[in-house]
């Protein structure tokens, strides 16, 4: 299973420059966790994060202009860090499977002279030992060089003095010969060369990365949502905003019934009162959802169900999908649940995270101590505000006070809470 092992964002938002887990020039930093939690105060830029995988995924499917107006995020310039003038940039470094070599995508973003957003350059690299990497793909405004096939590339020397990647596509714009490359020249630069390109089955490492990002999950998911009445259908797989939550129920009862009580009787156990829910069909064709509690003859339905309720009983059920996604990105699962349940759904994602069939790397930012508390230094990340108004980022294991305390037994989440996680 795919797994972001490093993840480097540059002037977006609040986030003028963090890195977290390792990238191709960091071997000694630990790759990120299959579980990840990234907690902070308010403004300190939980939600950028958030949204700096939303935006890639939104580029990949729309094209960056569309993507910088998407999901109310005003355009690029007021995406890019106050103050800043260069691009926006992403760099993403993961590995396909655990025996393969690690793989990085960089991506950077600019806006043309007349406010419009585009891609400036973009290049895919395995990285080898010793600051070696073999690129596979280079795009510079749109023109560049792509190898096909699974192991064909240009090895180079990234350290070596001078390096810039521009100064690379100069070198072989001016006829230096490229084995097995291709010229390429893309058609609009407002779209990613990966979108293009991974469609094609002759670039099988770009096709795997545009699969992966295809595939991740971001949970827009709203109570609301989840009270709407869909059309009734049997879907596999919860929207992000959660409002097919009856078809999903309806495809686990008759697909997977026996996973389906099972997770039943976990919910069960966490709320009091709910001890069946299943779905009926209204005369004009919609699902309602119902609840039943021991204590009443007649059902609740989802629109009288509290919010926390439908959280869990979401949140649990996308843990359930037969066919997991490999990324699953949660804002603030917290808000609206009641503080036993976060621990407890804390291990239910972590034991998901961990599972042995290689289930989804869960990415989740909180400001619940409760929820921190299921977890261990190194799945935590610390977001603060610096003084000059940008975010900086560290792990939770990086202080050895904070890794002795845990070993000695407190919890991380208490940990936080009586300061202990602030910056000394
Ligand atoms: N383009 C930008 N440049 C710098 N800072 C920004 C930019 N856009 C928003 N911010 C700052 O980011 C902070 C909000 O970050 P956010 O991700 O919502 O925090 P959190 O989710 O942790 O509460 C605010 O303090 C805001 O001033
Ligand atoms: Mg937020």
């Amino acid at each position: 299973m795919a797994k972001i092992e490093g993840l480097r964002i540059k002037n977006f938002k609040v986030l003028k420059d963090v890195t977290l887990g390792c990238l191709w020039n960091q071997p000694s930093s630990q790759p990120l966790t299959p579980i990840t939690a990234v907690i902070g105060k308010n403004g300190v830029g939980k939600s950028a994060l958030f949204d700096a995988f939303g935006f890639l995924a939104d580029a990949l499917k729309l094209g960056v202009e569309e993507a910088c107006d998407a999901r109310g995020r005003g355009g690029f310039e007021r995406m890019r860090t106050q103050g800043e003038t260069g691009p926006i940039e992403f760099e993403v470094c993961y590995r396909q499977q655990r025996n393969a070599r690690s793989i990085t995508y960089q991506i950077a973003i600019g806006e043309d002279r007349l406010g419009r957003p585009y891609v400036v350059s973009e290049i895919m690299k395995e990285n080898l030992r010793n600051d070696q990497s073999l690129f596979f793909l280079f795009l510079v405004l749109g023109v560049g060089a792509v190898w096909k096939g699974k192991q064909a590339g240009k090895q180079i020397d990234e350290t070596s003095e001078g390096f810039d990647i521009v100064k690379l596509d100069m070198s072989i714009k001016e006829g230096e010969k490229l084995q097995d490359a291709e010229w390429i020249k893309l058609e609009d630069q407002r779209k990613l060369g990966i979108a293009t390109l991974g469609a094609l089955k002759q670039y099988p490492r770009i096709s795997a990365f545009r699969r992966f990002i295809e595939g991740w999950y971001l949970s827009y998911f709203t109570p609301d949502a989840a009270r709407s009445l869909p059309l009734a259908g049997p879907q596999s797989r919860l929207n992000i905003h959660g409002d097919n939550l009856g078809n999903v129920v309806q495809f686990m009862e008759r697909e997977h019934p026996r996973r389906f009580q099972a997770m039943l009787k976990k919910i069960a156990k966490k709320i009091p009162g709910i001890h069946k829910i299943d779905t009926e069909r209204t005369n004009d064709g919609r699902l309602l959802l119902r609840f039943n509690d021991k204590g009443f003859q007649e059902p609740f339905y989802a629109q009288q169900v509290s919010d926390g309720t439908l959280k869990v009983f979401a949140y649990l059920l996308l843990l359930e999908d037969p066919k997991p996604p490999p990324f699953l990105c949660i804002e603030e699962p917290e808000n609206g649940l009641y503080h036993k349940l976060l621990e407890t759904l804390a291990n239910e994602f972590r034991e998901h995270a961990s599972g042995r069939r290689g289930n989804s790397q869960v990415f989740v930012t909180t400001h619940q101590p409760y929820f921190v508390d299921a977890l261990e230094p190194q799945e935590v990340w610390i977001l603060e505000k610096g003084e000059e108004g940008f975010s900086t980022i560290r792990r939770a294991s990086d202080d050895p006070i904070v890794s002795n305390m845990v070993e000695e037994g407190l919890p991380l989440g208490s940990l936080w809470y009586s300061d202990y996680l602030d910056a000394r």
